[in-house]
């Protein structure tokens, strides 16, 4: 039966392949050739950085020259003694897998394709209309100002709220501290962009990627930078990969207990002029088990516009940017498909 009808419409939110647990990829579920990613790829060399000792004056200086380096040399890092117990990170990783092994109807309510949904429980990127579909589920929240967003996230599991919420104040501290750093790092000083992170977005995304009966044929998710200035992931097992800015091959991010990956986003590639770019990654699949992340996407407030740091602007360093927003992101994900290669990015390029 699962065979007769296999186009993206069949799969709607609630009955994709990959809630369904099909045994084989359906057609729409394959991924171009050359985005497919490889079961055997090398590890990525990436950065990792110890936080700890940050406010003192002279560890700080060999941090942020770490920081320098990773943001344009590698557009993403690790971070350790980042100040954020185990605890938390286990709480929130635990409190999601209770949330999508929920039945169905707990999680109906959620279930959207309008991106602009404070809180939506989705599949792959754009579910049943997007031609290629990705083997995802994701509960995707607004978080911060945490009390503005808690009472639209689930009430279930009972822990949810409290787990999720703590887990979502950490990120936001923590984003602030290391976008500290950064602004620091490009001569723009400390508290550059303190407030308008502060006053800004956060994104809250829960990954579930159920194993894949052919992991080789499909996709998490597709390659694409994040919109973000940052993003913070934690992974509870390897599967995402990033595009290598030297040899421009994907390589695989270890997952390692109690780190979390820095990414350079999109909005803090056009705040540095380019100095420092934002980094491609997907996720690849396993037919073991199940994989989550928790991914924290941090910008400034929905209609306030990213540009390039006058500061960074001159003769020799053009504004290489066009300015632009969270919504403008929005806006141009619900008209475009990222599967296919479009890119928020380019369109911001001059
Ligand atoms: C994302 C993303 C990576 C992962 O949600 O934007 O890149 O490991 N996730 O799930
Ligand atoms: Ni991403």
């Amino acid at each position: 039966m699962e065979e007769n009808n296999e186009s993206s419409s069949s799969f709607p939110i609630g009955q994709t392949a990959q809630e369904r647990g099909f045994s084989h990829v359906p057609e729409c579920y394959k991924a171009q050739y050359s985005d497919r990613a490889r079961l055997d790829t090398e590890l990525a060399d990436v950065p990792l950085i110890n936080l700890d000792g940050i406010c003192n004056p002279s560890r700080r200086e060999i941090i942020i020259e770490e920081i320098a380096n990773a943001c344009r040399c590698n557009g993403l890092f690790q971070v350790v003694n980042h100040g954020i117990p185990q605890s938390v990170l286990d709480g929130a990783l635990s409190t999601a897998s209770d949330f999508f092994n929920l039945p169905a109807q707990d999680k109906a309510k959620f279930m959207s394709n309008d991106v602009h949904n404070p809180v939506r429980y989705g599949t792959s990127l754009k579910d049943g209309v997007d031609k290629v579909q990705f083997w995802r589920i994701f509960l995707k929240q607004y978080a911060h100002p945490l009390q503005d967003w808690i009472v639209l996230w689930p009430d279930t599991p009972p822990d949810y709220r409290q787990k999720m919420g703590e887990y979502a104040v950490a990120m936001q501290k923590l984003a602030v501290k290391i976008m500290e750093a950064i602004t620091e790092s490009l001569g723009l000083g400390p508290t550059y962009l303190t407030s308008k992170l502060d006053d800004g977005m956060q994104v809250l995304v829960v990954n579930c990627y159920p194993p894949c009966p052919q992991p080789e044929l499909s996709l998490g998710l597709p390659p694409h930078s994040d919109y973000s200035c940052l993003t913070i992931v934690l992974q509870d097992s390897p599967g995402l990969q990033i595009l290598d800015f030297e040899d421009k091959t994907y390589k695989a991010v270890p997952a390692m207990q109690g780190v979390l990956q820095v990414h350079v986003g999109d909005h803090l590639e056009v705040l540095s002029n380019g100095k420092y770019k934002s980094v491609v990654h997907k996720v690849r699949l396993n037919s073991e088990k199940t994989r989550f992340s928790i991914v924290s996407l941090h910008s400034l407030g929905m209609d306030v516009k990213m540009e390039a740091a006058k500061e960074l602007v001159d003769e020799d360093h053009p504004n290489g940017y066009r300015e632009s927003s969270f919504r403008d992101f929005l806006n141009f994900i619900s008209k475009n498909d990222i599967g296919e290669g479009s890119s928020f990015l380019n369109t911001l390029k001059i």
